[in-house]
């Protein structure tokens, strides 16, 4: 199966996981496009998703899914996403798109977190795709400097802002062996916005395409 084909694959095996009356948080980048095209089918089933990116917003408005904004929904039961990098204990490394803030805000408010990715996004250690780091733009030479001292190279996105008006460092070189203990110390540092590691609140359920089908890992 080509990449494209597991990807939505994975995509619709996450309607699955989705109950009448629902409202769907919606991530971002190419294996959720699959997602929200899937979704468009369920639209009377569903009472609405809320977007984690303004391209997820526009694609959601197109397919004639209505878009919802967290604060007016009490609450998110399911949330879908994909993943650049994804571990068997559920952590991952999100926001090769740039959309990890409302990612993270999306996935902490929602009572399952379905991760949607091909085969190839799983790995047995974090840190070979650049994490993602969104950041303050005048606080750039200063967690730059603090992820040198972890022994990161960073780097700037370039010709690149998020949703969010800042800029997004990319950490190369990461040795991520306890991905929770990484979060919490990146989360410290003054001008970083979101660490695009997912371990503090991880996947419940992730979702991959391969070449036999749709694996499950819990
Ligand atoms: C966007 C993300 C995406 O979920 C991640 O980059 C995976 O994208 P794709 O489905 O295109 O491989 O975190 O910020």
């Amino acid at each position: 199966m080509h990449r494209d084909q597991q990807k939505q694959a994975a995509a619709r095996a996450a309607l699955d996981y989705i109950e009448s009356g629902d409202i769907v948080g919606v991530g971002s980048g190419s294996t959720v496009h699959f997602f929200i095209d899937e979704l468009a089918k369920l639209k009377g089933k569903i009472d609405g998703g809320v977007a984690s990116s303004i391209a997820t917003a526009d694609r959601m408005r197109a397919r004639g899914i209505t878009v919802l904004d967290l604060n007016q929904v009490g609450k998110v039961p399911i949330y879908v996403d994909g993943a650049d990098e994804a571990t068997h204990h559920l952590h991952l490394i999100k926001g090769g798109g740039g959309a990890l803030t409302r990612e993270k805000i999306i996935a902490q408010a929602s009572e399952k977190f379905v991760c949607i990715a091909d085969h190839s996004k799983l790995v047995p250690t974090l840190g070979e795709f650049p994490l993602p780091i969104e950041v303050i733009p005048m606080a750039q030479s200063l967690v730059g400097r603090a992820l040198a001292g972890l022994g990161a190279l960073p780097q700037l996105r370039a010709d690149f802002t998020t949703d969010n008006g800042n800029i997004i460092l990319h950490a190369r070189n990461l040795a991520i062996s306890n991905p929770i203990q990484m979060e919490q110390r990146i989360n410290q540092f003054p001008g970083v916005v979101t660490v695009g590691l997912f371990a503090l609140r991880g996947a419940d359920v992730l979702l991959l395409g391969g070449e036999n089908g749709v694996e499950v890992i819990r």
